[in-house]
């Protein structure tokens, strides 16, 4: 008999952005006249920057030759973007990051999903609340809790962000078994906070201390507009043997339909065997990744490097200043409206308290989809913290970003 992972039965609900996708589905059938204007899951609207458009369409004619043609590229990545990408994003920064520290892949969010596999399913895992809900789901998925119950999975820590701590939680001192494997998300997913260097160090200095890996999701770090923030945990020393972190050509680039992100696994990081044995996490990850992966496409691979050219650069800072731009209309109108607003600063997310309208997140998702037509992200759908708060994405052309705002009234 073929029977399922139970652990696939203790998933509390859909994924969230699917489950939102569905009710917005639902309600554009009911009222095929409505436009609706979607500020709900973080997806790019505005086209690829040309520089990665004539590499792209460069690197689709020489597929189309014999001399030029490529198979099966290199699994980690081509030694191009990896080079380019150690350059550009760590070196350039002081930061110490060589090419064969970088692994090319198709996203962030499957490579934040997959990490977790290498790591033996008894470990105490930590997740910010609210959190990106993948870190949980994976989680969740391979066994590393129990049950749902009121709102939290039995066995994962929750790190409560709130107003009170800035959105940043502090690494725990009051636990009785550690954390082993910490999910920190900066500028993050869906607060839009950021964290300072003395921040991450106390998180980095308790993974020394407890043996502990902190994986970084920094998917976001093209929207820090302030160079004292910092973009990288391996501005931190100490960070090399600690944590992995993960980047996207995503949100940077526009990049979420073409596909390709990174994940840093630098040849210091270390787990540990049942004896105790230190191990590297890049021999892991490569050993997985030879064995699952077969590289990101060549032409993606080389509109990603495109970035990195004096004309991508330029374009790609273009394209997120206007969304940052979005993001400011949003963060004054909401202001207006009585809102508490957080994030929007160096994030595409603006993390909006909705109680002062007296409602619980979903409701307030409906009652703006219904009312006003628009669609955000209910933020109990991030976590217990998050309830009472709703997430507004940037990423929209300004014409819908005003009717947006225009469209929400005090009477909502
Ligand atoms: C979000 O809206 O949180 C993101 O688009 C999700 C993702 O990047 O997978």
């Amino acid at each position: 008999m073929i029977r399922i992972n139970a652990n696939y039965q203790k998933l509390h609900a859909s994924y969230l952005f699917s489950d939102i996708a569905t009710r917005v589905a639902a309600f554009q059938a009911e009222h095929p006249g409505a436009r609706i204007i979607k500020m709900g899951i973080g997806d790019i609207t505005r086209a690829l920057p040309s520089a990665c458009v004539a590499a792209f369409h460069s690197a689709v004619d020489e597929m189309a030759s014999d001399e030029t043609f490529r198979g099966y590229g290199p699994e980690q990545g081509y030694e191009f973007l990896r080079t380019a990408i150690a350059t550009a994003e760590f070196r350039s920064r002081g930061v110490d990051i060589s090419a064969d520290e970088v692994f090319i892949s198709d996203g962030a969010k499957c490579d934040t999903g997959n990490i977790q596999e290498l790591f033996s399913t008894d470990v105490v895992v930590a997740v910010q609340d609210p959190v990106y809900p993948v870190y949980v789901d994976t989680n969740v998925m391979a066994g590393r809790t129990g049950e749902w119950r009121r709102g939290r999975y039995e066995g994962m820590v929750y790190l409560e962000s709130t107003e009170k701590n800035g959105f940043v939680p502090e690494p725990p001192v009051d636990l009785v078994d550690p954390i082993d494997l910490v999910y920190l998300c900066f500028p993050n997913n869906p607060t839009g906070s950021v964290a300072t260097k003395e921040q991450l160090q106390r998180w980095v200095d308790y993974a020394i201390e407890h043996k502990a890996l902190l994986l970084f999701d920094a998917a976001y770090v093209a929207f820090i507009r302030d160079d004292s923030i910092p973009h990288s945990i391996f501005e931190i020393p100490g960070a090399r043997e600690v944590a992995i972190e993960f980047r996207s050509f995503s949100k940077s680039a526009g990049f979420t339909g073409t596909r390709c992100a990174y994940t840093i696994i630098p040849k210091s990081c270390r787990a540990f065997s049942s004896d105790g044995a230190s191990v590297a996490i890049h021999e892991l990850w490569n050993r997985r990744h030879t064995t699952k992966f077969n590289g990101v496409s060549y032409p993606v691979q080389r509109a990603a490097e495109a970035v990195f050219s004096p004309e991508g650069a330029k374009q790609t800072r273009e394209l997120i200043d206007y969304y940052l731009e979005n993001a400011s209309v949003i963060r004054e109108r909401l202001s207006e409206l009585g809102f508490r607003v957080y994030g929007g600063l160096h994030s595409p997310y603006i993390w909006a308290g909705a109680e002062s309208r007296r409602t619980d997140s979903w409701e307030f998702f409906d009652r703006l989809l219904h009312k006003a037509h628009v669609v955000c992200t209910p933020g109990s759908g991030f976590g217990a913290c998050g309830e009472g708060y709703v997430r507004f994405s940037a990423f929209n052309d300004r014409a819908s970003v005003d009717e947006a705002m225009s469209r929400m009234s005090g009477d909502l």
